[in-house]
């Protein structure tokens, strides 16, 4: 069994796609051992609970040092003996340590057809804000390796959504945030096959 853990900030319906993902069959060799919010009032917290998975609260509140909190995230993770991690709606930037200490076994779930509508500032609301500011007809979600950019890692899976007329920030969040789930599962079940190869190698 590959052991994931799911940083989160927020509501967590990218974590819920991939309790249910694991729940159904559809990932199979794998578990969730931790999900770690950066926000300790984040309702991805109750989804971890209501499912029995251990977590934990580690952001700027209870960790304001940027070294103290790397080194509590990269403890959590080594204790829980993290096979994949995976950013589901985590609103902070990774330091360089834990990308190093973990290269390729991190994914990040974006709300756009990278390289579009990402980088600084290009998060959550803002990114399907911008899309709508800039008239395209399509967007998107894309599944792709964190590296020490933001948002600039090698993409794994990548999915478009169509931007219809009337659209507003919340209906079109919705739309892409549905195909964020599906190509989140595919994705992890992709890297669970890749890394369980990997662990059978060594
Ligand atoms: C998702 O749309 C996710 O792609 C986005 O925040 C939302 C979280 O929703 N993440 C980012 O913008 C990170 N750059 P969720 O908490 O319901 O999964």
């Amino acid at each position: 069994m590959l052991r994931i853990t799911v940083l989160v900030s927020g509501n967590g319906t990218n974590l819920q796609a991939v309790i249910d993902g694991i729940e159904s069959g559809f990932i199979q060799g794998a578990e969730i051992g931790l999900v770690i919010s950066s926000n300790p009032n984040a309702y991805s917290l109750e989804r971890a609970k209501k499912h029995n998975i251990k977590s934990l609260v580690i952001g700027k509140a209870n960790y304001p040092d940027i070294k103290e909190r790397t080194k509590a995230l990269i403890d959590a993770l080594d204790e829980a003996k993290t096979d994949l991690v995976i950013l589901a709606g985590y609103m902070s930037i990774l330091d360089s340590k834990i990308i190093e200490a973990y290269r390729g076994r991190i994914i990040n779930v974006h709300p756009s057809l990278i390289p579009q509508f990402c980088g600084k500032g290009f998060y959550g609301k803002y990114v399907h804000e911008a899309v709508l500011a800039s008239g395209a007809l399509e967007t998107g979600a894309t599944v792709h390796y964190v590296d020490e950019g933001i948002d600039t890692g090698p993409i794994i899976l990548q999915e478009k959504v169509p931007v219809l007329e009337g659209d507003t920030v919340d209906t079109l969040a919705a739309r892409v945030l549905k195909t964020e789930h599906k190509i989140l599962k595919e994705a992890v079940k992709i890297m669970i096959a890749s890394l369980s190869e990997k662990k059978g190698d060594r």
